[in-house]
């Protein structure tokens, strides 16, 4: 089975013969969509909610995928929405990051224990990403960059923008999270951006979240059109 964890793109994933669970962990309760994609045995999760109740901030990060793990998945995918942080990049565009920051999170499944992992996305996943994305990809394909994770909810200020577009390429809220702790209970994850807007600043741009979900949307069917790919490519190489 592989774990799919998404946001506005997953809005309109389609799952065959879907079984809606509440899982139970020591971090709190998982909701996780059970089916087929394609034929596909996945694991779904949208990771603002069911009832989209859960802001960036909010989301169970640990409990999600400790249920993934419960389920025997050892290849998760992301998809997340970014903003682009490159005056020299045009959007849209797909970008498949290599590397994260997230100094804010704090996320962590070992609490209790003293453990420190190497982190980072993994690459496996990240090349079956990226073979997915150019083969379908409509826009241009951008295999590699750092991700810098915020903790949002709010969008970023100008001034937050200007400094760390420094050291990083696309900024989101989530992908940083999800790839500790996937890392900390060994399950292999990378995730797939689509860069739907210009971070605050960049290129004289506002920006709002109303119209980066409307773009995350318009953007979302090619992104989806990637992933089915890869689970192919990753469940061929891996389980049959
Ligand atoms: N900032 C943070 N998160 C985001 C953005 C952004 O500009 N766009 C999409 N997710």
């Amino acid at each position: 089975m592989i774990g799919i964890i998404g946001g506005t793109h997953i809005l309109e994933l389609k799952i065959e013969d879907l079984k809606e669970l509440e899982i139970e962990t020591p971090f709190g309760i998982a909701e996780v969509d059970l089916g087929k994609i394609e034929g596909f045995d996945v694991a779904v999760i949208r990771r603002h909610g069911r009832r989209k109740d859960k802001p960036p901030h909010k989301i169970n990060h640990a409990a999600n995928f400790t249920a993934l793990k419960s389920l025997g998945v050892k290849f998760a995918i992301g998809m997340g929405s970014v903003g682009c942080l490159k005056e020299d990049i045009e959007i849209p565009a797909i970008i498949i990051p290599h590397d994260y920051i997230d100094f804010f999170s704090g996320i962590t499944v070992f609490d209790r224990e003293l453990v420190h992992i190497t982190p980072g996305f993994d690459d496996y996943v990240r090349k079956k990403l990226i073979e997915a994305a150019k083969r379908n990809s409509i826009f241009p394909v951008i295999e590699n960059g750092i991700y810098f994770q915020t903790r949002g909810p709010r969008l970023e200020t100008k001034a937050e923008i200007s400094m760390i577009k420094n050291f990083a390429d696309c900024v989101g809220m989530t992908a940083g999270s999800e790839a500790t702790v996937a890392k900390e209970l060994g399950i292999k994850y990378a995730v797939l951006c689509t860069m739907d807007n210009y971070a605050h600043g960049i290129r004289g741009v506002e920006v709002d979240y109303r119209e980066i979900v409307e773009k995350a949307k318009k953007n979302a069917e090619i992104c989806l059109k990637i992933i089915k790919e890869a689970i192919k490519l990753i469940w061929k190489e891996n389980y049959s």
